[in-house]
């Protein structure tokens, strides 16, 4: 079979890696993918968002399977566009990515289906917001309602804070114009559900829990992910059987009662609190970069699943019980202003290596991106698979790359 990868992340490397593996995959493409991609896919350069000239490449090369990477392909309609070409595809509709691209959508959701989640508001008017959050407890919790890269959302301490971040969201119009949800202000461990869902039929991944921070301590500011692990020793096994019947199960048969059904993968943005499992938010696809250490956990044939996801077919998913751990190494800089361009040397021959933000340059491989790359390590043991990632990230030669140390602490506690 001939499939279709589109994006060029560390997301994509993982999902290439492990189709890579299965049996009925004749070859890999991958829009517009990367240079550690390019090991094992064939690049294309159509950038993940240009719709139509992936659909006329899928028909032109008699791409028989094609799978979504980032979320701005799925805003783009890219799935809108191949299905009404007849062509197969994992991943949602744009009406059923509003699950993430809209924050009120989902608020909305989960309050009509009883999905636990943080109460809120939504406002399009600056007085009215302001108002309800002086009526409110401080932290106030602040998100831009559509896709801000990120940036959506404003933990604020003070009144001052809010009122500055609501200006820029509701007068300024910093992300363009719209709305924004605020919500009380939860507290607890935080960690990612992600399932393949067709429908109705809803099959969980093993989980993982992403770092936001930059830095070590959970201290700097907030990323795209500077690291992540699985399995989380944190959440019992009745965590996860009541998040996957309250939450996962919930939220797909709510789409399929709303006429948007879900295919593709529900990401669940989750927190322990202490008052029970509660959603932070939905994301209408994989996770960047939990994917690269849940994956790797596969032992199924990840075709398979996306095959019988798309086609709406039950199927039955295998994981491996080593642990996987991940750490990124990003631009000095990230997530703020950073140089690219930088030679990456100590690459030949090491494994568990995925690529993030890179690119050939002649004979060399080069930093081309604010997160670079994505250096796993497996183990019996959340400890073994962190000292083999460290001893793996040892092995890199690039002086403008950072990384964090304390991958998985949460679960290892070395700081107490
Ligand atoms: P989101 O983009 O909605 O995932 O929000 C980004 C981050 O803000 C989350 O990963 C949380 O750490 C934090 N956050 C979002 N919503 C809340 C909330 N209601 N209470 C506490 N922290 C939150
Ligand atoms: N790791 C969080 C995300 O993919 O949105």
């Amino acid at each position: 079979m001939k499939v279709l990868v589109i994006g060029g992340g560390g997301r994509e490397h993982a999902i290439v890696d492990a189709l890579s593996r299965s049996a009925q995959v004749e070859k890999i493409f991958c829009a517009p993918g990367n240079a550690g991609i390019a090991r094992q896919a064939e690049c294309v350069a159509i950038r993940e968002t240009e719709t139509e000239r992936l659909r006329d490449f899928a028909v032109a090369e008699g791409v028989e399977l094609t799978v979504v990477g980032p979320e701005a392909a799925l805003a783009a309609g890219v799935v809108d566009v191949f299905r009404a070409a007849g062509l197969r595809i994992f991943g949602p509709t744009k009406a059923a990515a509003r699950i993430e691209s809209s924050k009120e959508f989902a608020k909305e959701l989960m309050l009509r289906y009883g999905i636990p989640t943080a109460g809120f508001r939504a406002f399009s008017d600056y007085a009215e917001a302001a108002e309800y959050v002086r009526s409110r407890p401080l932290p106030a919790v602040l998100k831009y309602d559509g896709l801000a890269a990120g940036k959506g959302v404003v933990i604020a301490a003070t009144q001052e804070e809010a009122d500055a971040a609501l200006r820029d969201m509701l007068l300024d119009d910093k992300f363009g114009a719209g709305r924004v949800v605020v919500e009380d202000f939860l507290t607890g461990p935080e960690f990612s559900f992600m399932c393949f869902v067709s429908g109705s039929r809803v099959v969980p991944m093993v989980l993982a829990q992403d770092h936001k921070r930059a830095f070590d301590g959970d201290e700097g500011p907030n990323t795209g992910g500077m690291g992540a692990y699985s399995p989380l020793p944190f959440v019992t096994p009745e965590d996860e059987a009541y998040a996957l019947r309250e939450v996962m199960q919930r939220t797909a048969d709510a789409m399929v009662a709303e006429g948007c059904p879900f295919t593709g993968v529900l990401y669940g943005g989750l927190m322990k609190t202490p008052q029970g499992i509660k959603v932070i938010e939905f994301n209408a696809r994989f996770g960047d970069p939990e994917t690269e250490v849940v994956l790797p956990r596969l032992k199924s044939d990840l075709c398979e699943v996306f095959c019988a996801v798309a086609d709406g077919r039950d199927v039955c998913v295998e994981w491996d019980d080593r642990a996987a751990l991940g750490i990124v190494l990003a631009s000095e800089g990230y997530p703020g202003a950073y140089g690219k361009g930088f030679p990456i040397g100590g690459l030949e021959g090491l494994d568990g290596v995925y690529h993030m933000g890179t690119k050939r340059d002649g004979d060399r491989i080069v930093t081309s991106g604010g997160r670079v790359l994505f250096v796993v390590g497996r183990g019996a043991t959340l400890a073994e698979a962190r000292a083999e990632a460290l001893a793996r990230v040892a092995k890199i030669d690039c002086p403008n790359l950072f990384h964090r140390t304390d991958i998985g602490h949460c679960a290892l506690d070395d700081r107490q």
